[in-house]
C-alpha cells in the first residue's frame, strides 16, 4: 500500500511536487526552488498565500506548546493516568465554569484557513509548509478521516466512562500531545453530529496553543450552509473568524485539468472491447495469479472483497456502490490494495443519488491513498453523472423532506446541498488526474 493509515498520518498524502524535505528551507524558498526547476508554474495568486504561511513558519520556529501533562488516551490501561486526567480535566472546567476555554490562552500563532475553487493549489500550498516545517509534533490528516478519529476517541471514552460530560477536553490534551500543528485537508461540515463537536473541540484545540492550517472550498461563514440547526454551529464560524487568518487562494485555473499525459486506466462503453481491456490489466496487475476473496474484520463489521490478488481488487460498482458501505468501509479498503479495478460504472442520474454519494465518497478515498484506479463505465468521465434525467422522481421526497426542514437554497440538481455540488465537482478533477501517468501504477505505463 502506498498510503498512511485514514486517521493519523503525519506525512502528506496528496501527489506534491516538493518530496524532498530539507528542514531549513522556508515554504517560500521551497516554492520559488520548485517553480524554477520547472515543477510547478508559477502563480502569484499561490506566491501570495505562500508569504503568509511563510510567515506562520518563521513564528512556529520560536513557538512551542507544552504537552499536555498527562495523556487519558496514552495512558487508558492504568488508572492513575485516566483518573488523574480526569480529575485535572474536572478542576479546570469547574474554574473555567461558563467560560470559553479558548478565551484565557497565552499568545499563539494565528491559525490560517485557505479556501478557494477545486484544483487552484490549496493542498499542495498546505503540504508545502508542512514538509518545510522543522518540528516533529506536527499531524498533517484529511479532515474527513480526522473527524472518524475523533468519533471513535470520544466513543471509546464515553463507553468507558459513561458519566464523564466533556470528553472533548481530555482528546484535546491527547491531540496537542501528538501534534500542536494541524494541518487538515478539506476541511468541510456535513452532518450534525460533526457540526455540534466542532465548536467545543475547536475551543479546546485553541486553548492549548494548537494552530491550525486548514484547506476548504469555503469560506468559513459559509460552512454548513443549510444544515440542520445550523444557528448552534454559528459560534464555531465566530471562533474561526477569530482565531484563523482566512485567505482566499482564486487562481481560477484548475491544475488538475492541465495537460497531462495520460494512461489508458479508464475504459467506455460497458462492451466486449472494454472487458477483454480490462481482463487484460487484470492479468497483468496480478501477475496471472487466480484471484481470491479477501475477508476484512474491522471494528464490529466485515466486508468481503471477491477478488483479489497481489494488492489488486477487482470490484463491481453494484457490490461496493449500490449496497450501504460507508466512508469508513472504504478507508479500510484502500488501505488494502496499492490499485482497485471497478468495473460496471452506471451512468448516474438522480435515480442513483445514494450510489453518486458513496461513489464519490470511494473516489476520494482512493484519492487520499494514492490508489491506481481502473474503471470500466458506460459513460466517458465528463458524462459520469447526468444531472438532467429522473429529476422528477428525486425531487418529491427530497423537496418534502428540505421543506419539513426549512432547508432552502438547495441549487445543486443532482445532490442536495452545495457540499455535494462541491464534493462531485472535485470527483471529477481527481478521476482526470487519476488518470494521468505520474499518477498511476508503474507497471502500466
Ligand atoms: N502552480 C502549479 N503548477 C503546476 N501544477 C500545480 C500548480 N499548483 C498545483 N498544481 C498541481 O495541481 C493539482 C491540484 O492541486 P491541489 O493542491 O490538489 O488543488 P486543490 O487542493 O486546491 O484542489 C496537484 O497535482 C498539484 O500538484
Ligand atoms: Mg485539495
Amino acid at each position: 500500500m502506498q498510503s498512511t493509515t485514514a486517521t493519523t498520518t503525519t506525512t502528506t498524502t496528496n501527489p506534491t511536487p516538493c518530496q524532498k524535505v530539507d528542514l531549513e528551507v522556508s515554504p517560500l524558498v521551497r516554492y520559488d526552488a520548485i517553480v524554477s526547476q520547472g515543477k510547478v508554474r508559477l502563480d502569484n495568486h499561490q506566491r501570495s498565500i505562500i508569504k503568509h504561511l511563510d510567515r506562520l513558519w518563521r513564528d512556529l520556529k520560536q513557538y512551542s506548546p507544552q504537552p499536555a501533562a498527562i495523556s487519558i488516551l496514552a495512558d487508558e490501561n492504568t488508572h492513575n493516568g485516566v483518573f488523574s486526567s480526569f480529575s485535572k480535566w474536572f478542576n479546570s472546567a469547574k474554574q473555567n465554569k461558563d467560560e470559553d476555554p479558548s478565551a484565557s490562552t497565552a499568545w499563539s500563532p494565528k491559525s490560517m484557513y485557505i479556501y478557494g475553487d477545486v484544483g487552484t493549489g490549496k493542498t499542495m500550498v498546505m503540504d508545502l509548509f508542512f514538509d518545510t516545517l522543522p518540528i516533529t509534533r506536527k499531524r498533517r490528516v484529511h479532515f474527513h478521516a480526522f473527524m472518524l478519529d475523533i468519533h471513535a476517541r470520544i466513543h471509546r471514552i464515553k463507553t468507558e466512562n459513561p458519566k464523564l460530560a466533556n470528553p472533548l477536553a481530555p482528546i484535546a490534551d491527547d491531540l496537542l500531545n501528538d501534534a500542536y500543528v494541524l494541518c487538515f485537508d478539506e476541511f468541510q461540515v456535513t452532518d450534525i453530529a460533526d457540526a455540534m463537536i466542532l465548536r467545543k473541540l475547536f475551543s479546546e484545540l485553541f486553548a492549548r496553543g494548537i494552530v491550525l492550517v486548514t484547506t476548504s472550498n469555503r469560506h468559513p461563514t459559509e460552512l454548513y450552509k443549510n444544515g440542520i440547526q445550523r444557528q448552534s454551529f454559528l459560534p464555531c464560524i465566530d471562533l474561526l473568524l477569530e482565531r484563523c487568518q482566512v485567505l482566499s487562494l482564486d487562481s481560477g485555473t484548475d491544475y488538475r485539468k492541465i495537460d497531462r499525459a495520460t494512461s489508458h486506466v479508464y475504459f467506455h462503453p460497458l462492451n466486449q472491447n472494454t472487458l477483454e481491456q480490462i481482463n487484460a490489466i487484470t492479468r497483468k496487475l496480478t501477475h496471472n495469479k487466480p484471484m481470491t476473496p479477501m475477508k476484512i474484520d474491522f471494528l464490529s463489521r466485515s466486508l468481503v472483497i471477491p477478488h483479489q490478488a497481489d494488492g489488486v481488487a477487482r470490484v463491481r460498482f453494484e457490490d461496493v456502490c449500490a449496497r450501504s458501505l460507508s466512508a469508513a468501509d472504504y478507508l479500510e479498503i484502500v488501505k488494502r490494495f496499492h490499485t482497485i479495478i471497478l468495473t460496471d460504472i452506471p451512468k448516474m442520474t438522480m435515480k442513483h443519488r445514494a450510489e453518486a454519494r458513496r461513489f464519490i465518497t470511494f473516489i476520494d478515498a482512493m484519492y487520499e491513498s494514492k490508489v491506481t484506479l481502473i474503471a470500466s463505465a458506460e459513460n466517458s468521465i465528463m458524462e459520469i453523472f447526468d444531472a438532467e434525467q429522473g429529476e422528477d422522481e428525486m425531487d418529491s421526497g427530497m423537496r418534502m423532506m428540505m421543506d419539513a426542514l426549512d432547508m432552502t437554497d438547495i441549487s445543486s440538481p443532482l445532490f442536495s446541498g452545495q457540499e455535494e455540488a462541491f464534493a462531485f465537482q472535485r470527483a471529477l478533477s481527481r478521476l482526470v488526474q487519476m488518470q494521468s501517468k505520474e499518477w498511476v501504477n508503474k507497471e502500466l505505463s
